[in-house]
């Protein structure tokens, strides 16, 4: 098969599978640990099959080699390096190692923190790639114009060519579009976690309260001194006007970790059932 066509497809498909990677809530964890490691090894296949280049690149990097070739080898490497550590981190908090001696938010956050910003790099590369997307697309896969025509990638172009580059372009743009609204979307996730993670923390501490205006105030005991954060607080008992509640009514605060609901035996390596009825500790009000 011809090798553009061939690089065509494992590009495709490793871009496929890391997209997939982000919706854990529909693949399940199992898939989605497996779905990692095939992106993976597409990845090192995709990864040998342009060592040439690489090599080519590397021996002539201070010496006589255009500026894009060297954008793109240093956009590859920081690449390489986000999937080797997206890979890392998904091994410490799988199901498979299990750790259970391990900081599982912390570790969780990197993980997501990690795939989000190697998403976007990614994004950045495939729209310097966007040319031979683009003809290879329109040449081998969807096969619109004549298979004995070279690949193109600048130049003239008849008409008929340049409405289906223009077709293939307007498919490109709506996929790079639905990468970079996957990657708000787990911004976002990622963030409200972090604050919700931090606000359990507060809680089970008893270092958060809240004022009558519903406002949560975090009293710091070594200052003396009461700060105000705009985090949502889901801290539900109502005090009298002026009067500021104290730890002790925190104690009944209720703090939904996790709208999962998972029920036994749980999706994920933050399943805990200490009332013992069957769902998830996180997704109750406890
Ligand atoms: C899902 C992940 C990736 C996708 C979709 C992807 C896509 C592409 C595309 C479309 C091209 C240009 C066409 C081609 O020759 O294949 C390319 C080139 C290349 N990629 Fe990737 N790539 C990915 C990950 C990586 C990683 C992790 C590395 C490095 C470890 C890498 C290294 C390279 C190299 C060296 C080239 C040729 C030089 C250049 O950047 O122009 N790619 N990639
Ligand atoms: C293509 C690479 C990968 C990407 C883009 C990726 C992305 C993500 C994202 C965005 C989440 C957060 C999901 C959520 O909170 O709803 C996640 C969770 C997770 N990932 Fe990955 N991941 C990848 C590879 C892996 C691998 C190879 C493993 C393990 C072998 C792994 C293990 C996990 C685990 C255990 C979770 C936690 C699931 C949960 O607690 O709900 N990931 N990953």
């Amino acid at each position: 098969m011809n090798t553009q066509k061939v690089n065509w497809w494992i590009d495709a498909a490793a871009f496929l599978g890391f997209m997939v990677s982000f919706f854990t809530d529909i693949t399940g964890v199992e898939i989605h640990q497996w779905m990692g490691i095939i992106v993976g090894l597409f990845i090192l296949i995709h990864f040998f099959r342009h060592l040439e280049w690489i090599s080519t690149v590397v021996s002539k990097f201070f010496g006589k080699t255009s500026l894009i070739a060297k954008v793109n080898l240093i956009l590859d490497a920081l690449i390489g390096l986000g999937f080797f550590n997206i890979l890392f981190t998904g091994l410490i908090i799988s199901t498979w190692l299990n750790l259970t001696f391990i900081d599982y938010s912390f570790w969780k956050n990197l993980h997501v923190a990690l795939s989000v910003i190697t998403l976007f790099a990614l994004l950045f590369k495939l729209i310097l790639h966007r040319k031979w997307i683009i003809s290879v697309a329109d040449k081998y896969i969807f096969r619109r114009t004549n298979d004995a025509s070279p690949v193109v990638v600048a130049g003239t172009m008849s008409k008929s060519t340049a409405q289906s580059s223009r077709r293939e372009f307007l498919k490109l743009s709506a996929v790079l579009g639905a990468g970079a609204v996957v990657g708000v979307v787990n911004i976002h996730k990622l963030i409200s976690d972090v604050l919700t993670e931090q606000t359990s923390q507060n809680v089970s501490s008893g270092k958060l309260i809240t004022t009558a205006e519903g406002q949560s105030v975090i009293a710091s005991p070594s200052s003396a001194t009461f700060e105000i954060t705009e985090t949502p607080v889901p801290v539900v008992q109502k005090p009298s006007p002026t009067e500021i509640t104290e730890n002790s009514q925190t104690s009944s605060a209720c703090s939904i970790l996790c709208h999962k609901s998972c029920s036994y035996p749980g999706r994920c390596r933050r399943y805990v059932d200490t009332n013992g009825n069957g769902k998830c500790d996180r997704g109750e009000c406890l």
